[in-house]
């Protein structure tokens, strides 16, 4: 592929209108810029994780910003208490707005991927991911939730999530399938406005980036869920028209509503790495749509350019990034990125578009005029975390993105006054209920006694067959010696995030051998059984599926998974 073909034709597109600029700000970035130096231009465009950078060296390398990668809680610990998020947000803003040494001082702004709630926060509402909330199919909610997840970020002092996640999955085996809304691109872009909507108000309001709101992230900017095989970060298969029609439909939504930031893709098209794609990066996004938010790479995508490393890339810069997430490469970029300044290898044009970019974006979120993140909420924090009311409505999405594939001799929904059987790895288990991106990246064991409104599948249960008189004998292997009415058995994928997720076939029998063997010897015993199935994705489990008298697929529910049982059982 030429440097010719790595083109989009922008009439092909539809026209976008993004939000207006707001002339005051302008004028106020256009004072604040001439009296940056160029080391501190330098370090607005790089993003350092938390667990790679002090708050000194924000202030000494005058860093853009910080992110929170999923596995850099403070202290290394994956369940932080939100005092200690709390007080390292404090320090890199304290840090960053310490206007010792220069003319101006500019404030940080902290990223984390709060993808389903804020779900690196212990204690915090975990929703159902992405795909269950996609089968929910239903606008309203989304944007319920996306508000109560900003509510929830301000509450550890962060101001911008790496959400949403707007890909439009079309192979399953892709291990960031859970992680889109659907397939269908029309339900990614019903949905990519409202959650740009919750998270950071409306654009034409009082309240647009106001209290309770935060800067959100398109993502991966554009068709990381078409890439070939399912394949993490590879070559997005897709004509230009299949790019509008498919991969690029949340975009068109989530630009008009507003939304501040874009984060660029790890995966190709046209044979260029979306990190160096500039037609699409700037002839497309930012010079056709008029686009004058943000611009942010992906963790060291930028790395994979040709040519490239995570410590010396200026073509990510030259081809339209903004701001490079540099999680542990932050320090070799500043000075190499300093010396292709005075080299010419990158135009101080291009790098003052880019900071002008990062001021507006924080002049927008209000943080040149905030006080420190922990004086941002009135009241205590703590009535807004993981509150009974954002328990219910993390309940009520449960609730409506299951998905009932059979119901064989109508056995649901259930008598609760019977003998239950529960059977199944993921009956109690709240870490496989919330998957990948929960408290650490690719998440994994979660304890109950660090989420007070939190419901297993199987305390759901027995939260309703205690109330009805009923029994319930929880046997993970579904062995029992006192015949039960009924079982339940609930199974599924083991916790995966991004590639670490990727299969090459949706026919995995080492992962649900034993669920077969259980659900084939219920039925052989004559248990009429109900299958609840926990996946990030659709995956083939007909001996599963056909051995249960009863099949619901109920993706990954998150920390309210009881509420499965008000759906299983008669009222
Ligand atoms: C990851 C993901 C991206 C996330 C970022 C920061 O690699 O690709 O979705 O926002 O790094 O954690």
């Amino acid at each position: 592929m030429t440097e010719r073909d790595l083109t989009v034709t922008p009439d092909l597109w539809p026209e976008i209108k993004v939000p207006a600029l707001d002339p005051a700000i302008e004028a106020r970035i256009d004072d604040i810029m001439s009296k940056m130096t160029l080391e501190q231009k330098v370090g607005q465009v790089i993003q350092a994780d938390s667990d790679s950078v002090t708050p000194e060296e924000v202030k000494q390398y005058w860093l853009g910003s910080v992110l929170s990668g999923g596995s850099s809680a403070p202290g290394d610990d994956a369940f932080a208490p939100m005092d200690a998020w709390i007080a390292a947000a404090d320090a890199y803003w304290e840090a960053s707005v310490d206007p010792e040494g220069v003319e101006i001082a500019i404030p940080i702004i902290w990223g984390i991927d709060a993808v389903h709630g804020h779900a690196n926060l212990a204690g915090a509402t975990i929703f159902p991911h992405n795909i269950g909330l996609g089968a929910a199919n239903d606008p309203d909610l989304i944007e319920d939730i996306a508000r109560i997840t900003a509510e929830e970020l301000i509450v550890s002092g962060h101001d911008w999530t790496f959400a949403p996640t707007i890909a439009t999955p079309r192979d399953d085996r892709w291990g960031r399938t859970y992680e889109g809304y659907s397939e269908r691109p029309e339900i990614v872009r019903a949905y990519a406005a409202r959650i740009v909507y919750g998270l950071q108000g409306r654009p034409d309001t009082d309240g647009f980036l106001g209290d309770g709101r935060v800067i959100s992230s398109a993502k991966h900017y554009v068709g990381d869920g078409g890439t070939l095989d399912g394949i993490d970060q590879g070559e997005t298969q897709a004509t230009e028209q299949q790019m509008i029609d498919i991969h690029a439909q949340g975009y068109f939504s989530a630009l008009e509503a507003g939304v501040q930031t874009v984060m660029s893709s790890f995966s190709s098209w046209q044979g260029r790495k979306m990190h160096g794609h500039k037609a699409l990066l700037t002839d497309l996004l930012k010079t056709h749509w008029q686009f004058d938010g943000v611009v942010v790479g992906d963790w060291d995508g930028h790395g994979q350019l040709p040519d490239a490393s995570t410590t010396d890339c200026p073509d990510a810069l030259m081809a339209g990034l903004d701001m490079y997430m540099a999680p542990g490469s932050w320090k070799g970029l500043h000075a190499s990125l300093l010396g292709h300044l005075q080299s010419g290898r990158i135009t101080l044009h291009r790098l003052d578009d880019a900071v002008r970019r990062i001021l507006r974006l924080k002049f927008r979120a209000g943080l040149f005029d905030a006080p420190k993140p922990s004086s941002r909420i009135s009241g205590s924090p703590l009535r807004l975390l993981g509150s009974q009311d954002h328990a219910d409505l993390a309940a009520e999405a449960v609730r409506k993105s299951a998905v009932l594939l059979k119901n064989s001799d109508r056995l649901l929904p259930l008598n609760p006054a019977g003998t239950i059987l529960v059977s199944g790895s993921g009956a109690d288990d709240l870490g496989m209920a919330c998957g990948g991106w929960t408290l650490s990246w690719q998440g994994g064991r979660l304890d109950s006694r660090d989420y007070p409104h939190a419901e297993t599948v199987l305390t759901g249960i027995h939260r309703i067959v205690r109330t009805a008189g009923g029994k319930v004998l929880h046997r993970p292997d579904g062995r029992f010696r006192r015949r039960p009415d009924v079982a339940i058995h609930v199974f599924g994928e083991r916790p995966y995030a991004e590639f670490r997720g990727d299969l090459s076939t949706l026919d995995d029998r080492s992962v649900y051998r034993r669920d077969a063997e259980i659900l084939q010897r219920l039925r052989g015993a004559g248990i009429p059984t109900l299958a609840i199935f926990l996946s990030g994705r659709p995956l083939w489990i007909n001996p599963e599926l056909n051995a249960a008298t009863a099949f619901v697929a109920a993706f990954l529910p998150g920390t309210s998974a009881g509420a499965l049982a008000d759906l299983i059982f008669a009222p």
